[in-house]
């Protein structure tokens, strides 16, 4: 029993570690996304709509931030003029893989359409037309 608990405590300090980790990988990013830079969630959005699949997304985000350069920006020409992306910081290949996915999944479109709540089911009628 005792030893149950403890596992409760030891994998709710693991999630929490989890969530805060996830945090700290994008709060080197919000410096500048909260206020001069525009905000992570637009950036992402941008990427989406050029590449689709997040793989395709995550890869092109990750080339772009550990080698910062205009030829790899995917932001729209008047971005691109008004910010100067060759300036961008540059990361690491693991820091950025860590903050391209913490982006990812902080702003997934499909879990911020459906709450967990609301099952994922075709069968539904609201399922089926929020697929169309
Ligand atoms: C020193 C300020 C600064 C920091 C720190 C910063 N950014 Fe940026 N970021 C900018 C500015 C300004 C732009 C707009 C210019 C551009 O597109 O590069 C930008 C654009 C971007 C873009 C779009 C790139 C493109 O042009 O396609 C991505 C993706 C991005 N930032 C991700 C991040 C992430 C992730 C972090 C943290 C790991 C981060 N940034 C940290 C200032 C910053």
């Amino acid at each position: 029993m005792v030893a149950w608990r403890r596992a409760v405590a030891v994998g709710a300090l693991w999630w929490l570690g989890v969530c805060a980790g996830a945090n700290d990988a994008l709060s080197a990013c919000q410096t500048c996304h909260a206020k001069a830079a525009p905000p992570l969630a637009l950036v992402l959005r941008r990427y989406l709509l050029l590449y689709s699949a997040k793989e395709d997304v995550a890869k092109k985000m990750k080339a772009f931030l550990m080698h910062p350069s205009k030829k790899r920006s995917a932001m729209p020409e008047g971005m691109k003029n008004r910010f100067n992306p060759q300036l961008h910081p540059a990361f690491s290949a693991p820091a950025a893989k860590t903050a391209v996915w913490a982006l990812i999944l902080r702003e997934d479109p499909i879990k911020k359409i459906m709450p967990p709540t609301v099952a994922r089911s075709s069968e539904t009628p609201e399922g089926k037309e929020s697929r169309q």
